[in-house]
């Protein structure tokens, strides 16, 4: 049997310097947007919703501050990678290491000199980085300053960060993502645009101005990057999934399809190079009214992305229906309960097949590769008696969600590579606990801070490693 995958197909895992580093306060390193974040499921979708809160409230324990202290133990956990055989390990650039308030002239040096060290190790192992620019950790100082992306200045600010890191990791780095989750910044504006927007008496003219900003941003770091680099290779990132609805009543499926256009909206803009009509209608309709330059439009049309990364975890499922709606929970994505499906302890409804659906949604709108750079459940672990940590529900969500992935590809869709979330142990973005995990590597830490931080192949382990050693043909 061949298989499905292509030859050089990249697998790899992924993490977030916000979400493994640690070290929050070593090397000149400024603040960063979770270092105000407490742990804890209410606590923290209270302070991501109400900035305000989170910065004036002392809720005594932080996770992001030790983390699972990756800056310290970086060399251990890219050697398991490396074991595991990986061929890419996709990082995230903290921002603050780099420009400790954002605003800065000057890189900081023992920044940089943390991420040289990180990419040798990995050149050592032959691991391919693939780095995000900016996942969730606009520096802090910057929500002060001018309320983050809201205001303009802010693209000068990650130009400023863009080049130091072109310039610096020219020849070490072919892989680059612009902004993590970029739509994140409709649903989390705290965590995807370091800005408050309690206050507005339109929240969504500050979101979609600071979104213009970002997509301004994104295309700019693509034309620096072409420049310092023709090779680079530069992606979007989209929180996907596809929306299902709730019956064949065809205002549901209208409701689904607008609820999908709010992600699509931006690599609409990324890849095509153009705000989409019925985003322009939206903005009509909203009362939005944004700011745009004289040149903005060129720049969007002339540096597209070239390919296309995303995240996928579950679909979701909507009804026309408000009465409906308001069954769901208080996730980041409502979902109404998809009685094919299964859910996670956290209330993600797993949907292998939803993956090869989104894969060919995108495929078709865009034509351009596709990276999937984010996939998992995360769920609770439990080290056994015989001292091992049997995850076969973790294996059994991989399995399914590659086996979909290969699917698709035979469907035709091109497809770059893929790194599972969170391939070690780190803190959940969502609730800042470390009980939700999602890697193949245990990591001795709990939701308190408690613990040795010791390292522990999970039976996962041992099964990726299979996987990747057969180009995906060996899942079981
Ligand atoms: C994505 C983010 O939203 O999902 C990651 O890019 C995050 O940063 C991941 O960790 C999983 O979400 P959570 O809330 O389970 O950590």
């Amino acid at each position: 049997m061949t298989s499905k995958f292509p030859e050089n197909f990249l697998w790899g895992g992924a993490t977030a310097a916000n979400q493994c580093e640690g070290a929050y306060q070593e090397g000149g390193k400024g603040m960063s947007l979770v270092d105000v974040l407490p742990t804890g499921p209410n606590g923290r979708m209270e302070a991501l919703l109400n900035p305000n809160k989170a910065v004036e409230t002392d809720y005594g324990f932080y996770p992001s501050h030790k983390s699972i202290d990756h800056f310290h133990h970086y060399q251990e956990d890219i050697k398991l990678f490396a074991e595991m055989g990986f061929k890419v390990y996709r990082l995230s650039i903290s921002w603050p290491r780099i420009f400790p308030n954002g605003d800065e002239k000057i890189p900081n040096e023992a920044g940089l000199e943390f991420y040289d060290k990180v990419f040798a190790e990995c050149k050592k192992y032959n691991i391919e980085p693939l780095v995000t620019i900016n996942h969730f950790d606009t520096p802090l100082a910057l929500l002060d300053k001018c309320n983050g992306w809201t205001d303009r200045v802010l693209i000068d600010y990650y130009l400023n960060f863009c080049e130091a890191l072109f310039k610096r990791y020219k020849d070490v780095v072919k892989y680059w993502l612009t902004f993590n989750e970029i739509n994140m910044i409709l649903h989390l504006p705290f965590l995807g645009g370091g800005m408050d927007v309690t206050q507005a008496s339109n929240p969504k003219q500050l979101q979609y101005q600071a979104a213009h900003h970002q997509l301004v941003a994104s295309a700019l770091a693509t034309k620096l990057a072409h420049e310092i680099n023709p090779d680079f290779q530069i992606g979007c990132m989209l929180a996907a999934g596809k929306t299902y609805p709730a019956t064949p009543n065809p205002k549901d499926v209208f409701e689904a399809m607008k609820i999908d256009r709010e992600g699509y909206f931006f690599v609409d803009v990324q890849s095509r190079g153009y705000y989409p009509n019925y985003a322009k209608s939206m903005f009509k309709k909203e009362n939005i009214n944004l700011k745009i330059e004289d040149t903005d439009e060129e720049i969007l049309r002339k540096y597209t992305v070239d390919f296309i990364s995303f995240s996928y975890y579950a679909s979701k499922m909507t009804s026309a229906d408000p009465e409906k709606m308001a069954e769901t929970e208080g996730n980041v994505f409502p979902s109404l309960k998809n009685p094919y499906l299964k859910t996670s302890e956290w209330g993600w409804q797993t949907d292998a097949l939803g993956m090869r659906v989104t894969m060919n949604d995108l495929y078709d709108r865009y034509q351009k590769p596709l990276f999937i750079v984010e996939n998992g459940l995360g769920a609770k672990d439990t080290i056994t008696e015989d001292g091992k940590i049997h995850d076969d529900y973790r294996i059994e969500y991989l399995r399914d969600n590659i086996e979909e992935m290969g699917n698709a590809i035979e469907d035709g869709v091109e497809c770059l590579g893929y790194t599972s979330w969170g391939c070690i142990d780190l803190i959940s973005a969502g609730t800042g606990e470390m009980a939700k995990r999602y890697g193949y590597i245990y990591v001795d830490r709990d939701n308190e801070g408690n613990g040795s931080l010791k390292r522990m192949k999970k039976d996962s382990f041992d099964w990726y490693k299979k996987v990747i050693a057969s180009n995906g043909e060996d899942l079981a």
